[in-house]
């Protein structure tokens, strides 16, 4: 019998693109790398570091949803974005993926599931899969940009399923969930009584101002149990700081139990340290530099790549409306890992699409962050590679 146990019992082999990476980097020759999606390492604005010194600063008052002052900047935040929310209605977090974890010991005993995305960020399995909680997907249609469709969710439910995420917008698709899509998905939400757990972390990135979409399920009448989270990490391109939030909403009755077990919950644990919750105002005011700088940045890389595409090419750009990546969708031969391995021979790095779960075809994942000199001569390798 193992002394671990089987929920961290991960597999640790790296695949054959991870070694081959690791081979190219040790060779030392060059790489344009289009899985960056640090924002730390692109060159893009950053607070003044001072903000952190603020006055106390080394003070410690535990208040387990984070300390008041942090949570009414948030309120004005979202204020500022249309939504009105109240301070003890949002909880703070180091990170939503910590946040991802007390939500599914809220609602999950060991052995349920939650429904996710697919294609989407390789998250959430590993973090429900820590909690004692499986995962399964619903699919996000190819005809529809990879939006939702709400009848497929409901057909993922079964008599285990404790929630739904959705990631809005995304992530890497960039599809926002729009006003329709979020009606026909809280009437499956109420009909079969599952909370909403909507990852709104890229929602700042929108890259023009298009019609009905949603930008937070926050501070709206809606019929089930909701908590929309966000973050420094997105939002101010602040990883490192560890600062996100959670938006609880949805029936008073639910919305106030929830609350109360995860002050609990958060009152065991006490994760946001005080510089960060003290300087929050202060970042969230720097935001919005930071987000134009990433918008300039990831509309003009995604010109680069539509530029670079010639007239009949064998590839495709898939249609998003926001967010930090592209998605590529290029032949099923010779098929996604023998093209990113074509690339990094040829000194470009991307990733597959079977890493984010596409379906029905092959896909490239592409981070729009990179330097505009770095991605230009990126994009014109991977156009020389892909052909025709
Ligand atoms: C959709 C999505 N949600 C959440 C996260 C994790 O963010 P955090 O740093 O707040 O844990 C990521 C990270 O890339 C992400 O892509």
């Amino acid at each position: 019998m193992s002394r671990f146990s089987a929920r961290t019992d991960f597999a640790r082999t790296p695949n054959p693109l991870a070694l081959a990476l690791e081979r190219h980097r040790a060779s030392g020759r060059p790489l344009r790398d289009l899985t960056e999606s640090n924002p730390t390492r692109v060159g893009l604005p950053t607070p003044d570091a001072a903000l952190l010194a603020s006055d106390g600063a080394f003070t410690y008052e535990p208040e387990p949803q984070g300390l008041v002052t942090a949570r009414q900047a948030l309120v004005a935040d979202f204020a500022a974005r249309g939504a009105r929310v109240a301070a003890e209605h949002l909880l703070l977090t180091s990170s939503t993926s910590e946040a991802y974890g007390w939500l599914f010991k809220l609602l999950c005993e060991p052995g349920d599931n939650v429904l996710v995305p697919a294609p989407c960020y390789p998250l959430f399995e590993h973090l429900a899969r820590l909690e004692g909680v499986q995962t399964r997907s619903y699919p996000l249609p190819r005809a529809h940009g990879f939006g939702l469709d709400a009848d497929a969710v409901g057909d993922a439910v079964d008599d285990r399923t404790r929630a739904v995420l959705v990631v809005n917008p995304g992530n890497p698709t960039g599809h926002f969930l729009h006003e329709g899509e979020l009606a026909a998905l809280a009437d499956v939400c109420a009909r079969r009584r599952l909370p909403l757990v909507c990852d709104e972390v890229f929602s700042p990135f929108a890259w023009d101002a298009g019609q009905g979409r949603v930008e937070t399920v926050a501070g709206r009448d809606l019929p089930m149990l909701t908590f929309a989270l966000g973050g420094l990490s997105k939002s101010a391109g602040l990883p490192g700081l560890k600062l996100a939030w959670t938006h609880v909403g949805g029936p008073a009755h639910l919305r106030d139990e929830a609350l109360a077990r995860l002050e609990w919950l958060a009152d065991a644990v006490l994760p946001v340290g005080t510089p960060v919750q003290r300087a929050l105002p202060g970042l969230l005011a720097h935001a919005p530099r930071f987000q134009a700088a990433v918008l300039e940045r990831v509309r003009g890389n995604r010109q680069r790549l539509l530029a670079a595409r010639p007239v009949g090419a064998p590839w495709d750009v898939v249609p998003a409306e926001g967010g930090w990546s592209a998605v590529l969708r290029i032949p099923r031969q010779p098929g996604e890992e023998a093209t990113c391995l074509a690339l990094l021979d040829a000194g470009v790095a991307v990733q597959p699409g079977y890493f984010y779960d596409f379906g029905g075809g092959a896909f490239l994942v592409l981070s729009l962050l990179p330097q505009p000199e770095v991605f230009a001569a990126a994009v014109e390798v991977l156009a020389r590679t892909l052909g025709p």
